[in-house]
C-alpha cells in the first residue's frame, strides 16, 4: 500500500524523498541490506562436555538403618565403581554434557547398589544413576529392581524392573558453575533431595515429598569455543530493480524501501525534466520579445518564476 501512497504524492514531495532516501540514505534504497547489525552472525553457546565427575550421596539413612539393623538383618553391596565409607555412597566416573547458557545439563555413572535383608525376601537394586541439572534444580534417575514391601509381605516375590526412574528431586539453587578458558566445573554441596510421585510408585514405603539424604557432586569438562553460526551475511545488491522485481509484495517490510527509493528517484527526475523545460521555453519566449522590440529591454513582468 505505500507505493500506491507514494504515486499520488505531489512530486516536490517526491524530489525531496529522492534527495533523502536516495542519496543521504543509499543503504535504505538497497533495501535487503539495511539491518546489516541485525545480521551480525550469532554464535554457537559452547556445550561442555563432562569427562569426569562424582557424586556423594547416602541415599537415605534410615533405610540403611534399617537394612543393617534388627529388624532387616541385611547389608548392602555397592558394585560397578561405587564405594561406600559411613555415612555415603561414592559414584565416581560420571560424564556427559552441560550447556553454560541453559543451565542444562545430565551426567551419568556406572554402577550401583544392592539391598538385601529379610533372609532375601528384600533384594532391591539401585544401579546407572543419571544426575540431571536444570537451572537451580535436578533429579537423580536410577534404575530400580526389586520386590516391594507391599508385595513381599503378600508373598509375591516378583521381582520389578524399572529403568531410569525419575527418583529424587535435587535442589541445585546452590549449583557451582565455572567456564574458564574452556574448562568446566560444577559443584554443590549438601543438595537436599526428596522421593518424586515416581519414585514412590517404584520403591514405595515413602511418600511423595520424603526427604532423602543431602547429595553432593562435583563435575569437570571441556567447553568448545563458540563458533560462529551459518547465518548468510548481507548480500547488498548491485541491482535494486532487480530486487524489486523480485520482491512483489509491497506490504513486507523488506521490500518496501525499494519502491519508495525507486519513486522518489523517478519524482527527482521528473522535477529536473520540468524545471529544465521550463527554462527553455523563459529562454526562448525573451528572443521571442527581443527580436520584437529590435533588441530593447526585457519586459521584466513576463520574467517571473517559472512555478
Ligand atoms: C517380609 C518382609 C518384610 C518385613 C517383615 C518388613 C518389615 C518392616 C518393618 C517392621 C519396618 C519398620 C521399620 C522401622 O520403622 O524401623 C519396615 C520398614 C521398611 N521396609 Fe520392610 N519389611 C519387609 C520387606 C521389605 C521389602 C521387600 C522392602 C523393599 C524395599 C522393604 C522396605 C522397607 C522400607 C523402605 C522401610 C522403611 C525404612 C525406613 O525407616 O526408612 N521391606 N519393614
Amino acid at each position: 500500500m505505500r507505493s500506491s501512497l507514494l504515486s499520488r504524492a505531489p512530486l516536490g514531495v517526491l524530489a525531496a524523498a529522492s534527495i533523502v532516501l536516495g542519496v543521504a540514505s543509499p543503504a535504505l534504497a538497497i533495501g535487503d541490506a539495511a539491518p546489516v547489525e541485525q545480521r551480525t552472525a550469532a554464535t554457537s553457546p559452547p556445550v561442555c562436555e563432562i569427562t569426569d565427575a562424582t557424586i556423594t550421596w547416602g541415599f537415605k539413612e534410615s533405610f540403611r538403618s534399617y537394612i543393617s539393623g534388627s529388624i532387616a538383618k541385611g547389608a548392602w553391596e555397592p558394585f560397578g565403581g561405587v564405594g561406600y565409607e559411613t555415612p555415603a555412597f561414592t559414584w565416581t566416573g560420571g560424564t556427559g554434557s552441560y550447556d553454560p547458557a541453559t543451565g542444562a545439563g545430565s551426567i551419568a555413572f556406572p554402577g550401583g547398589i544392592r539391598f538385601t535383608g529379610h533372609g532375601g525376601l528384600l533384594d532391591s537394586t539401585v544401579q546407572n544413576v543419571t544426575l540431571e541439572i536444570a537451572p537451580a534444580a535436578g533429579r537423580v534417575l536410577v534404575d530400580l529392581a526389586g520386590v516391594s514391601m507391599e508385595s513381599a509381605l503378600a508373598g509375591d516375590d516378583t521381582v520389578v524392573t524399572t529403568p531410569q526412574v525419575p527418583f529424587v528431586t535435587v535442589d541445585l539453587a546452590g549449583l557451582e558453575n565455572t567456564v574458564s578458558g574452556g574448562a568446566l566445573t560444577l559443584a554443590a554441596a549438601d543438595a537436599a533431595t526428596a522421593i518424586t510421585e515416581e519414585g514412590f510408585a517404584a520403591f514405595g514405603n515413602y511418600e511423595t515429598g520424603t526427604a532423602f539424604d543431602p547429595l553432593s557432586f562435583s563435575a569437570s569438562g571441556v567447553c568448545a569455543a563458540a563458533t560462529p553460526t551459518a547465518e548468510p551475511s548481507p548480500v547488498v545488491d548491485a541491482s535494486p530493480a532487480a530486487d524489486a522485481a523480485e520482491a512483489g509484495d509491497d506490504e513486507s517490510g523488506s521490500s518496501g524501501a525499494l519502491p519508495v527509493a525507486l519513486f522518489a528517484a523517478i519524482g527527482g527526475a521528473l522535477v529536473a525534466t520540468i524545471g529544465g523545460s521550463t527554462a527553455a521555453i523563459v529562454a526562448s519566449r525573451r528572443k521571442q520579445r527581443k527580436a520584437r522590440a529590435g533588441g530593447g529591454p526585457a519586459d521584466h513582468a513576463d520574467e517571473g518564476p517559472a512555478a
